[in-house]
C-alpha cells in the first residue's frame, strides 16, 4: 500500500535514499529505466540485507523501448541485477501500446515479471486496452492526490480490479503549505504530507510519495498510526483543482 517513490534521485542519493526507505519499514519500491537509477535501486536493497522475495519491485518500459520490450525488461533486470521484477509497467499511452501490451503479456509468461501494468493511462486508454486485447492490467499508476482528485478514473478501475497506485501523491511538493490542508493536519497532529498520503490510502489507492530527505522519508512512513475521519476526507476531496505537476495524458492520443 505504500512504496517508495525514485523519481528524480540519482547517483549516490538514490541508493542512500533506497537504502533508508528500506530501513525505515517500506518494501515497495518503484522505479523506471527512464529514471537512470536502477543500479542504485538493485545495490540499495541488496546492501539492506532484506530478502529479495520481501520486496515489491517495479519498473518501467520507456517510450522509446517499445520496438523490444523484451530486450528493455533484461537491460532493467541487468541494471538492478536482479532475476526477475514484481511489477512491470508500460510508462506511457505511446502509439506502439497495444503491440507492446500483447509482449509484455507472454513476458508475464516467461517468469521475468510477476504483474504487469500501466503508467499514465486514462480511462480512454484502459477501455481501448482492454477492448482489443482482453488482458486487464493489474494496475495503472496516474498522478493523484487531493488536488488532482481523479474520481471517474478510480472507479472505472475499481469497476475492472484494476489497482491504482498514486505517483506524487504530494503533489511535488506544491500544495504542502496549502492552510486548510494545515489546519486539517493540525487537528490530527500530522504533517500535511502525512494528510495526503493517508488520504491516498483511505481512497484504496497505493502510494508511492518520494523524498530524498532522510527525516521525510521516514515522516512519510508514519501513516498507519491514525486515520482521517469521514468528514474530513469530503473535505479534502474539495480541494482537487486537477492540478498536474507532470505530462498530461490526454494528450496521447
Ligand atoms: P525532498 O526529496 O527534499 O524531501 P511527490 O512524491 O508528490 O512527487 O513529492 C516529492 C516532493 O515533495 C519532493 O520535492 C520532496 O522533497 C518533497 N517532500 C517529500 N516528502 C516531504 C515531506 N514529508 N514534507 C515536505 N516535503 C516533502
Amino acid at each position: 500500500m505504500l512504496g517508495f517513490g525514485t523519481w528524480q534521485i540519482k547517483g549516490k542519493n538514490a541508493e542512500d535514499a533506497v537504502h533508508e526507505a528500506l530501513i525505515s519499514g517500506y518494501r515497495h519500491i518503484d522505479t523506471a529505466a527512464i529514471y537512470g537509477n536502477e543500479k542504485e535501486v538493485g545495490r540499495a536493497i541488496r546492501k539492506s540485507g532484506i530478502d529479495r522475495k520481501d520486496i515489491f519491485l517495479a519498473t518501467k518500459l520507456w517510450n522509446d523501448d517499445h520496438e523490444d520490450p523484451k530486450s528493455a525488461l533484461a537491460e532493467s533486470l541487468d541494471r538492478l541485477g536482479m532475476d526477475y521484477v514484481d511489477l512491470y509497467l508500460m510508462h506511457w499511452p505511446v502509439k506502439e501500446r497495444i503491440e507492446s501490451w500483447k509482449i509484455m503479456q507472454s513476458m508475464k509468461k516467461e517468469g521475468k515479471c510477476v504483474s504487469i501494468g500501466v503508467s499514465n493511462f486514462t480511462i480512454t486508454h484502459l477501455r481501448e486496452l482492454i477492448d482489443k486485447t482482453k488482458i486487464i492490467p493489474a494496475i495503472n499508476q496516474v498522478e493523484f492526490n487531493p488536488f488532482l482528485y481523479q474520481k471517474d478514473l478510480l472507479e472505472f478501475c475499481h469497476s475492472r480490479s484494476i489497482a491504482t497506485e498514486a505517483y506524487s501523491p504530494l503533489a511535488h511538493g506544491a500544495v504542502l503549505k496549502d492552510p486548510e490542508l494545515a489546519a486539517l493536519a493540525g487537528k490530527c497532529r500530522k504533517s500535511p504530507a502525512q494528510m495526503l498520503i493517508r488520504w491516498s490510502l483511505q481512497k484504496g489507492l497505493i502510494a508511492l510519495p518520494k523524498s530524498a530527505n532522510s527525516q521525510r522519508i521516514k515522516e512519510n512512513s508514519e501513516v498507519f498510526d491514525f486515520s482521517i475521519s469521514e468528514a474530513d476526507m469530503k473535505i479534502m476531496d474539495g480541494f482537487n483543482r486537477n492540478l498536474r505537476t507532470c505530462w498530461d495524458p490526454t494528450e496521447f492520443p
